[in-house]
């Protein structure tokens, strides 16, 4: 393999993403769930600078609590820039920059957007020139969500979420997210959807009767019309995030009464994700949300997944 250095920093921008649609089967062996789902990437991104160097280091702006985001072999990005180095028998190391805009432990795949952008920053660093395919496996070692975060646009993931087909998407749907200040744990959600199903008597690592992602909600994709999608959007996360935070329920129902077509959990949550009609509806919809003093993002999707930008 040869190393070519062309550039001395390379900028990636990576999306956070919503599950426009979140089925949830049993538990595996490894703790991992089987997953029906679908991805939408959306307007809200995190930005990934690499630099040469000889070390491995990494630097996070854009957080209230600096505590939030471990700068250590615990973060995502620095896992991520390691295992290609790794399996790119690459020497060197590098400086990681990240800006995040994306909510830390939100539900939005923030965490994977950063691993996702450090494996293409740094392939382009360092000259890897590995293939998308290549990228994606080793994107899937590294966490469910970040091969839907190199992938982005509107993908169904199966297995733990990392088997990808895209999903036809027309048009642009509208967004309003309303995070929260305190991040929620997604094993913790889990486990406790786990031990919601116990109580129910459905035992966890029951086989799912079925774990498809229903037509209705591909249809409505790719109908491009909002309209229909709210009559379908669903998370089977949302009962158990709803546990651990009852007040998000109020957020949805907020939401609603302001204009928005529907409302859920993004993936495990804390962050509430609400289908607006179209971008003035959302802005609507903000103003709403303001007034009760909820801070809310207009964001929509779907947008690309991790890019060379700049
Ligand atoms: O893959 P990732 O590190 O993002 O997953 C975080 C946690 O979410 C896992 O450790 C597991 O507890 C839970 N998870 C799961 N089933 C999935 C995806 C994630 O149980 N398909």
């Amino acid at each position: 393999m040869t190393f070519a250095a062309p550039a001395e920093s390379v900028h990636v921008r990576a999306p956070g993403k919503i599950n426009v649609y979140l089925g949830v089967g049993g538990r595996h062996d490894d703790g991992y769930h089987a997953l029906a789902t679908v991805f939408q990437a959306v307007s809200l991104y995190e930005d990934v600078i690499a630099r040469h160097a000889d070390d491995f280091s990494l630097t996070v702006s854009g957080v209230d609590d600096p505590d939030s985001v471990p700068l250590d072999d615990r973060n995502l990005a620095m896992r991520a820039a390691k295992l290609l180095a790794a399996a790119a028998d690459y020497h060197g190391g590098v400086a990681l920059e990240i800006r995040k805009s994306v909510p830390v432990a939100g539900g939005m795949g923030g965490g994977s957007a950063d691993a996702a952008a450090a494996l293409v920053a740094c392939d382009a660093l360092w000259g890897t020139g590995f293939s998308t395919s290549r990228l994606h496996e080793l994107a899937a070692r590294l966490g469910a969500d970040v091969p839907f975060a190199l992938h982005g646009g509107t993908a169904v993931g199966t297995g733990r979420g990392d088997q990808l087909n895209p999903a036809l998407a027309r048009g642009r749907f509208d967004w309003v997210l309303v995070p929260s200040d305190q991040g929620l744990s997604t094993p913790l959600v889990y486990a406790r959807l786990d031990a919601l199903r116990e109580e129910e008597g459905a035992l966890a690592d029951d086989p799912p009767l079925s774990l498809d992602v229903p037509i209705p909600v591909l249809q409505a994709l790719r109908s491009g019309d909002p309209e229909l999608l709210s009559e379908s959007i669903y998370n089977d996360l949302q009962e158990a995030a709803l546990h651990e935070r009852p007040e998000l329920e109020t957020t949805i129902l907020r939401g609603i009464h302001a204009g928005a077509l529907q409302g859920i959990v993004s993936g495990s949550g804390p962050t509430v994700a609400l289908l607006c009609a179209n971008a003035d509806a959302a802005r609507a919809v903000q103003a709403s949300l303001d007034e009760h003093g909820i801070e809310s993002l207009h964001v929509h999707g779907p947008v690309a997944g991790a890019r060379i930008i700049g």
